[in-house]
């Protein structure tokens, strides 16, 4: 692996080879995009702000007990994570009901569940990511079933970790989305940042969403909605 190779050329991160075969460069865009890239547009400082919250998580994760691809923060827009082989299945956990869900099931955005609803979506742009559970995770030979409760186990930690940490800060984690890999080992960690690209986050006191989602609703202020939850992060969570 040569040093700037591009791994994987997403949306709203790229990911770069290093001259350690065993270590990438995950470097965070402004870029945006929602409704399978239909809508697209560049948020000033969103790489930055994606950067640093998912830095801070991944170290509040690590501390928790929850392996990640994360070693640590280079700059404003990267960090050096190790190089995981990536599982293409999405783990979505939803302590609100929002969203697809909502839509789906004919639910009220809001509702509290009794416990947090867990869906899978099998990661692949010509079928739309379908949701499939855990059979069709087994079948389609994405995990072996030891792995998927290895999955289920590390995701309820996340959960446990993020859902207080983020009340502390006058913020409701809805919900969520992480994706899971391997190391050179075999060991799976988390492999995916966490940033309101891929999380709901709704103000305590006023319910305002912080989050991607007034992008995809036109809301504006989309910028100062993550700068938000990077600065209260930023009181609360270690930085270093
Ligand atoms: O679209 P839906 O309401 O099911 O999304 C649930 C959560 O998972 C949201 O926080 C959304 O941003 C995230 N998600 C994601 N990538 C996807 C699908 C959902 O980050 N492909």
């Amino acid at each position: 692996m040569s040093r700037d190779e591009i791994i994987h050329d997403g949306v709203s991160i790229k990911i770069y080879g290093t001259d350690e075969e065993d270590k990438v460069i995950v470097r965070f865009t402004d870029d945006i995009t929602a409704y399978y890239k239909i809508k697209k547009a560049v948020i000033k400082d969103k790489g930055l702000y994606c950067n640093c919250i998912s830095s801070m998580i991944c170290r509040a994760l690590e501390k928790g007990g929850v392996p990640t691809y994360f070693i640590r923060q280079l700059s404003d827009t990267e960090q050096l994570c190790y190089r995981a082989d990536v599982i293409p299945m999405e783990v979505i956990v939803r302590n609100v009901i929002a969203g697809s869900l909502a839509q789906r099931l004919g639910l009220q955005e809001g509702t509290v569940p009794e416990s947090p609803i867990y869906d899978l979506c099998y990661k692949s742009e010509p079928l739309c990511d379908p949701i499939i559970n855990d059979y069709h995770a087994i079948a389609l030979g994405l995990v072996t079933r030891e792995e998927l409760d290895v999955i289920y186990d590390l995701t309820h930690k996340v959960n446990d970790i993020l859902r207080p940490l983020f009340a502390g800060i006058g913020i409701t984690l809805v919900d969520f989305k992480i994706e899971f890999g391997r190391l050179a080992d075999g060991r799976l960690v988390v492999a995916d940042e966490i940033t309101p690209d891929n999380a709901r986050f709704w103000d305590m006191e006023t319910g305002m969403r912080l989050d991607k989602d007034r992008f995809r609703h036109d809301n504006g202020q989309v910028g100062p909605a993550y700068k938000t939850v990077y600065e209260r992060l930023k009181t609360v969570a270690d930085v270093q």
